[in-house]
């Protein structure tokens, strides 16, 4: 008796989320769900050989524990870029190319990544959530 109300519930449940999955054409955007046109793994190994964990501590990147800058634990999560712009994919990978050409005077250099290069760390910063 309880199994077939299990089973009821599961199939209500499923259909909600195909129903969900149907509505917003397949993709459930939420806002951790986030399209840089990156790669995660390429970004992280990215982020070591530029070593941008000279200047921040950045979660599970091996000995990424600068204190320069902030600490990028939850980036995914953060609204600002900066404190200057919306955290958005493409206002990342322009931050991490050139922050310069966001906030004038940052501490933070450009260290000569290419557009694709970003693309893959700004995929890595998002796992961070
Ligand atoms: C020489 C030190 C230095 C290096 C190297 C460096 N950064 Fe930064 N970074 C900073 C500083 C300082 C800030 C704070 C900028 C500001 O708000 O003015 C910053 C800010 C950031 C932010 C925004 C953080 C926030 O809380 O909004 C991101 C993202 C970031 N850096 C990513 C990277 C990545 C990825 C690399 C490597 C490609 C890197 N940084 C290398 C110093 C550095």
């Amino acid at each position: 008796m309880s199994r077939i109300f299990a089973s009821a519930i599961t199939a209500a449940v499923l259909g909600g989320l195909i129903a969900l999955t149907a509505c917003t054409g397949g993709k459930i955007t939420s806002p951790y769900t986030i399209e840089t046109g990156g790669n995660a793994a390429r970004g992280a190994q990215l982020i070591n050989q530029f070593r941008c964990g000279a200047c921040h501590l950045i979660p599970g990147i091996h000995d990424a524990r600068g204190m320069v800058g902030p600490p990028l634990i939850y980036f995914g999560r953060r609204t600002f870029i900066g404190g200057e712009v919306p955290n958005t994919p493409d206002n990342l990978v322009h931050w991490i190319r050139s922050p310069q050409s966001i906030e004038p005077g940052t501490a933070m250099p450009a260290l000569g990544l290419t557009d694709q290069q970003a693309r893959d760390v700004a995929a890595y910063l998002y796992t961070l959530r």
